[in-house]
Formats: C-alpha cells, sequence, structure tokens
C-alpha cells in the first residue's frame, strides 16, 4: 500500500476506512472486513459513538492474529466539548480505553469550535466557548502535552483553514503534522493544499464520495452528485472501475490520504482496489476543470445565531 510519510520518517498508509456514521452493530464487521481486505488504516473520533465496537473488532483482529497493533496506523479526533488544557489528555484516554489501545498514531482536534464540558451539539449561546475563553492555543497546548506523554505518535487537527493553522504554528513547541478537511473535485482546496504543504502538513480527505449517507438534516436540497457526475462517470468508463474508484484515486494521486467510509464488503473491496487506479494528467486536468464547486459539510451547524462562530472561523475563500 502506498503511503504518505510523516518528517520522523512514520508511514501512514494513504487509503483508511472512514468510520463517521457507521453504526454500531455495523462498524464491527465493517472493520474487520476491511482488515481482512488489507487495510492497515483506521480513522475513528469520539463524536461517532462508536468507538467501542471499532476497538472491539480490533480485539478480534490481534487476538485472531489476523494483525499486529504496530501494522496498524488508528486516528482519532478530540471532540469540541474537551478544548480545555485539563480535558485533552482524558478525553484521549477515553478514546484509547473504548478502542482498547495504548496509544493512537496520530490525534486530532476536530474543529476549531468549543462547547463547555459535557455539551455533546451546543445550541444555545451558553452551551458555546469563545475563543477569549478556550484559545485554540490552549487545546494545542494539550496536544502537545499528548505527543510529550507518548499517548499519540503524531497531532493535528482537522477542519482548521489557513489562519488557524498560522494561529497554532506560532504558539507551538510540536507544529501540526495533519490537516484532514473535505476534499474532493468539487472542492480541490488548492490553496489549503499549498499552504500546508509548504509548512510540511500532510493532509487527509475526508467525504472523498459526497457523505451521501448524511442525515437529512444535515443535507441541502439538491446537493450536486459526485458519484453521478458526467466527468467522473467518463473516466470511471474508461479505466474501467467505478465512479468511486476514481474519486479516491484523485487524493491518492495528489499525495493527500483518503478515508472512504463503507459498511458493505464489496465496497470496502472496492475503495482499497482505487489504489490500482493509474489517473493520468489529462483525467487529472478533466477533474480539475469539473465545473462544480460544492461544500457538503458546511458547517452551518456550529455558527448559527447562537453560535459565537462564524463561517469565516472554519473555511478558506476559495
Ligand atoms: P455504504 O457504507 O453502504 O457502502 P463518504 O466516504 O464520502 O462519507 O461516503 C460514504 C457513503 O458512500 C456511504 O453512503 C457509503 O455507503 C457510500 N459508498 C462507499 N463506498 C462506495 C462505493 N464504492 N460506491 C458507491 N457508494 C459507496
Amino acid at each position: 500500500m502506498k503511503s504518505i510519510t510523516f518528517s520522523n520518517g512514520d508511514q501512514m498508509p494513504i487509503i483508511g476506512l472512514g468510520t463517521w456514521k457507521s453504526k454500531p452493530g455495523e462498524v464491527y464487521q465493517a472493520v474487520l472486513w476491511a482488515i481482512e481486505a488489507g487495510y492497515r488504516h483506521i480513522d475513528c473520533a469520539a463524536i461517532y459513538d462508536n468507538e467501542k465496537e471499532v476497538g472491539n473488532a480490533l480485539d478480534k483482529a490481534f487476538k485472531d492474529g489476523v494483525v499486529k497493533r504496530e501494522e496498524l496506523f488508528i486516528t482519532s479526533k478530540l471532540w469540541n466539548s474537551n478544548h480545555r488544557l485539563d480535558d485533552v489528555v482524558p478525553a484521549l484516554k477515553k478514546t484509547l480505553k473504548d478502542l482498547q489501545l495504548e496509544c493512537l498514531d496520530l490525534y486530532l482536534i476536530h474543529w476549531p469550535i468549543s462547547f463547555k464540558k459535557g455539551v455533546l451539539f451546543a445550541q444555545t449561546r451558553e452551551e458555546f466557548y469563545t475563543y477569549g475563553d478556550v484559545p485554540l492555543s490552549q487545546t494545542w497546548e494539550g496536544m502537545e502535552e499528548v505527543k510529550k506523554m507518548g499517548l499519540a505518535k503524531h497531532i493535528g487537527v482537522s477542519n482548521f483553514n489557513i489562519t488557524k493553522l498560522e494561529e497554532i504554528i506560532k504558539s507551538s513547541q510540536f507544529a501540526p503534522e495533519m490537516n484532514q478537511v473535505e476534499m474532493h473535485p468539487f472542492l480541490p482546496q488548492d490553496k489549503l493544499v499549498n499552504f500546508c504543504r509548504s509548512k510540511n502538513i500532510l493532509m487527509t480527505a475526508y467525504s472523498p464520495l459526497g457523505s451521501g449517507d448524511r442525515a437529512t438534516a444535515n443535507k441541502k436540497a439538491n446537493e450536486p452528485s459526485l458519484l453521478e457526475n458526467e466527468v467522473v462517470k467518463e473516466i470511471a468508463s474508461k479505466h474501467r472501475v467505478s465512479s468511486a474508484q476514481i474519486l479516491i484515486s484523485y487524493s491518492v494521486h495528489r499525495n493527500i490520504a483518503v478515508i472512504p467510509k463503507s459498511v458493505n464488503q464489496d465496497r470496502i473491496v472496492q475503495n482499497l482496489a482505487s489504489i490500482e487506479v493509474n489517473l493520468d494528467e489529462i483525467d487529472m486536468q478533466k477533474l480539475a476543470n469539473i465545473g462544480t464547486a460544492y461544500r457538503f459539510i458546511d458547517g452551518s451547524f456550529f455558527t448559527g445565531t447562537q453560535s459565537p462562530y462564524k463561517l469565516t472561523d472554519l473555511w478558506e475563500k476559495e
């Protein structure tokens, strides 16, 4: 499996299994199928509310001798309600307990948005902390602590724009090593990719297939479809593969890790096989000129009228 490489030489397999929206009752089997198929990278998060079940699957795979811990790359993410310095290490310890692991390969701040302790999704003004209450530099200090304690080998962020990354880098002892953001041909994030490359920050693309299984409350009417896009379909038919495989290969081609979610065995196998698709420069050019710009995870659930945060706290102006 092709990998991307951290500055200390550690490798992260470029295709991983996404577990957002994978329900308890489904994710256990999905993780076992993925490991059996050859996945060596699993992307998790505390807020996905399925880490215990992922942990049971990992335990089974280790006990059955299918894979060793050191052969797997496991990522998880710090939820918004644990951004205060004293809350970071305990939040990670809970994740480690659920995943039944001693340490993570990568731990990320999930969003540059802060909730009060115990709040899952802030609805009212009182349930949010502002940057004045809990600056991102404080949360990052907690992440550095995690690294020093050896509880995660690498630390980084998710959903951070250039301004927020610069803010963290300025105050940091260890710079972020990863930025995981939504990325696909409708949202190539060229400016952010160039910035991250210039700072040695690796990237992971989430929602590479457009996350069509989001709850309807998180979807807009008439969203464009990546999987049904004519340009993607034409390139898929040229290579005799599926649209999903073209979309996964698009990130691989850009040297960006990619974490398609599936709980279906055939699709889990198919998605990993995208590594064999060789997109050429003409294909990449066509995808670059696809003609649709769209962000599926728009962050509006964190920036409503009760929130102290604005969309400009999240996204880059493309
Ligand atoms: P399923 O889990 O039933 O396979 P994303 O990774 O962008 O969040 O997208 C996940 C969605 O895409 C899920 O609905 C998932 O369904 C579906 N999916 C995953 N792999 C494929 C594939 N190879 N072809 C079509 N749909 C896929």
